[in-house]
């Protein structure tokens, strides 16, 4: 079943009336089916993080619609689209963005108190999400008391905790060392796989976008190729590679 259409998304960032108009997104169209693990890459600047934020409704894009879940998401009123945003989708960013003086629990609980949700089941879901994800040993400590792979993974289990349709990730290996970024990836899957949650990530690491099935390569606002995984790994890693390098991307 499709999760999501996207169709002729443009962005365009700056004022109508000064000339400091800025086109980041030209025009995008693409479909995502219920539980595919998706890649975005692309040179630094080519519009990813603009996509993401549009679809995670973040930002409004400036012409073109999208749906998720069969609803048009510009036809929902604010209230709706609140909603829409803590029910449906997860965030992980790279740089974690977990509240310094909350501990990791509070931080994962976060999205549920926020909701209203009581202590027992708030309680049992951090645990049991913990405990999968691997940080049940530092829950009660503050994001500064643990290593970045933590700090990622418990952004991933607040992501996940209110079972949200789908997990947008922005460059979420972008700040982690290769052991660390290595355990996210084999998480995401995991995630991906158990969870059967719907992944859209953007990357511009060539190992980090090997784990997805699909790859949308988007190049100055537009979509210019597609990558399937096919049954032998390298053959696509090696296929990522020669399409980033005409995108002019650093490839690692
Ligand atoms: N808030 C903004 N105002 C003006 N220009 C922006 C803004 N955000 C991003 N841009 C520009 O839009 C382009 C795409 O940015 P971005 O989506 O962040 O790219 P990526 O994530 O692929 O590196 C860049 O040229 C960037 O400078
Ligand atoms: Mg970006």
């Amino acid at each position: 079943m499709q999760i999501l259409k996207v169709e002729n998304i443009s962005k365009i960032y700056g004022d109508k009336k000064n000339a400091r108009q800025y086109r980041a997104i030209k025009s995008i169209s693409f479909e995502v089916k219920e539980g595919e693990f998706i890649g975005v890459m692309g040179a630094s600047g080519s519009g990813k993080t603009t996509l993401l934020n549009i679809l995670g409704s973040i930002d409004k894009p400036t012409n073109g619609r999208f749906m998720m879940g069969g609803k048009d998401i510009a036809t929902l009123s604010k209230k709706q689209l609140a909603k829409h945003r803590m029910e449906n989708i997860g965030f992980i960013f790279q740089n974690y963005n977990l509240l310094e003086t909350m501990t990791l629990k509070e931080n994962i609980i976060l999205p549920l108190a926020l909701r209203g949700t009581g202590v027992r089941e708030m309680e049992e879901k951090v645990f049991s999400l913990a405990k999968d994800l691997g940080i049940i040993e530092v829950l009660e400590k503050y994001p500064y008391e643990v290593s970045g792979g933590e700090q990622q993974r418990a952004a991933a289990c607040r992501a996940l905790i209110t079972n949200p349709k789908m997990i947008l990730a922005d460059e979420p290996t972008g700040n982690l060392d290769s052991k660390s970024g290595k355990e996210l990836l084999d998480l995401l899957t995991y995630i991906n796989k158990e969870y059967k949650a719907t992944i859209l990530m953007v990357t511009h690491d060539v190992f980090a976008a090997s784990y997805c099935q699909k790859i949308l390569f988007i190049r100055d606002g537009e979509i210019y190729n597609e990558l399937h995984a096919g049954e032998n790994k390298k053959q696509f890693f090696d296929a990522i590679i020669d399409v980033m390098s005409v995108l002019g991307g650093e490839v690692r």
